[in-house]
């Protein structure tokens, strides 16, 4: 949807677009009225990118970018608003996944998880507000996972950034509410068609558990243009049964986590063992 005021295209940055679900939330939100700036390390795969939504009619950039670098991230902003003059939405979603045995991790995996999904959230969001505060409006969406909602055996780091990232939207949330903008996480379970569910199906040779649910990435891409519309808190985009599960645990912790760990620790096992053979996150 274009500026009503000055029916100039909303300008769309968003990270992690050369795969997976950014490549999703390309096709669902590169249509005629949005500019899209796409942003991830892969020039080939920005470059398909651009070429798939200017096929069906939109307009796109892309700026290589590799998030855990902060001057990348400056250099990311700077050619936004010089190109365009502004920054309506931010989408965080470039991330990489850390299934392996957490006293096996090295230092460089530990780090490069931390910094691309959680550090790199955080410095480009705090480049991009200022912007946003200047216009009056703007709208961030985070990409966490249900990996933030409880943290999984054998992704504790994982985990652990996703569930930053579900705080710091909340801390935005608080902050800047009467300041026209608006933030939301997105919470998906497994995904298909998302590059990292994808790699560890191919690792492990099988999908996850029923009682695990799941989604793909065509959803997760309606449930993030969903929160640029309407600003909700939080979206888990996941068929339960694990939902219900989160609740419980919510309201007696040990019985919940008990439910949640029957349900998924054998197969997060069987993921890091897959992880630690070098098969999960190559591309
Ligand atoms: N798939 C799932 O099951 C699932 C479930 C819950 C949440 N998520 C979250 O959804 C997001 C996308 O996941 P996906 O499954 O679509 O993964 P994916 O296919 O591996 O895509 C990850 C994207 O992030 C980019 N990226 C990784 N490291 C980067 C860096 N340092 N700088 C810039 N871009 C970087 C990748 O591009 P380059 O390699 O070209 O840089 C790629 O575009 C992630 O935040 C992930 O945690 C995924």
């Amino acid at each position: 949807m274009p500026d009503i005021t000055t029916g100039a295209p909303r300008v769309i940055l968003i990270t992690g677009a050369s795969a997976g679900i950014g490549r999703a939330i390309c096709s669902r939100l590169g249509v005629r009225g949005n500019q899209l700036v796409l942003a991830a390390r892969s020039v080939e795969g920005l470059q398909r990118a651009v070429k798939e939504i200017e096929t069906k009619g939109g307009s796109a950039v892309a700026v290589p970018t590799d998030v855990s670098d902060p001057n990348a991230l400056e250099t990311l902003v700077s050619e936004c608003v010089s190109r365009f003059g502004r920054i309506d939405v931010l989408i965080n979603n470039a991330g990489v996944d850390c299934f392996a045995e957490f006293a096996e991790l090295s230092t460089e995996q530990i780090l490069q998880t931390i910094e691309t999904n959680l550090t790199g959230t955080i410095l480009l969001t705090r480049l991009v507000i200022p912007h946003m505060l200047r216009q009056g409006a703007g709208s961030i969406v985070n990409m966490a996972s249900t990996a933030g909602k409880h943290g999984p055996a054998f992704g504790a780091v994982y985990g652990a950034t996703k569930a930053g990232m579900i705080a710091f939207t909340q801390g935005l949330r608080g902050e800047f509410h009467r300041q026209g903008i608006r933030v939301s996480v997105v919470c998906p379970g497994f995904t298909t068609h998302g590059g990292i569910y994808d790699r560890i199906v191919q690792s492990t040779g099988r999908g996850t558990p029923a009682v695990m649910g799941g989604t793909d990435a065509a959803h997760v891409a309606a449930a993030v243009e969903s929160c640029i519309r309407k600003g909700a808190p939080e979206v888990i985009v996941n068929w339960p049964p694990m939902r219900p599960m989160f609740v419980i645990r919510e309201m007696f912790p040990r019985l919940g986590e008990m439910m949640i760990l029957t349900a998924t620790r054998k197969f997060l096992k069987r993921i890091s063992t897959g992880s630690r053979a070098g098969k999960v996150d190559e591309r």
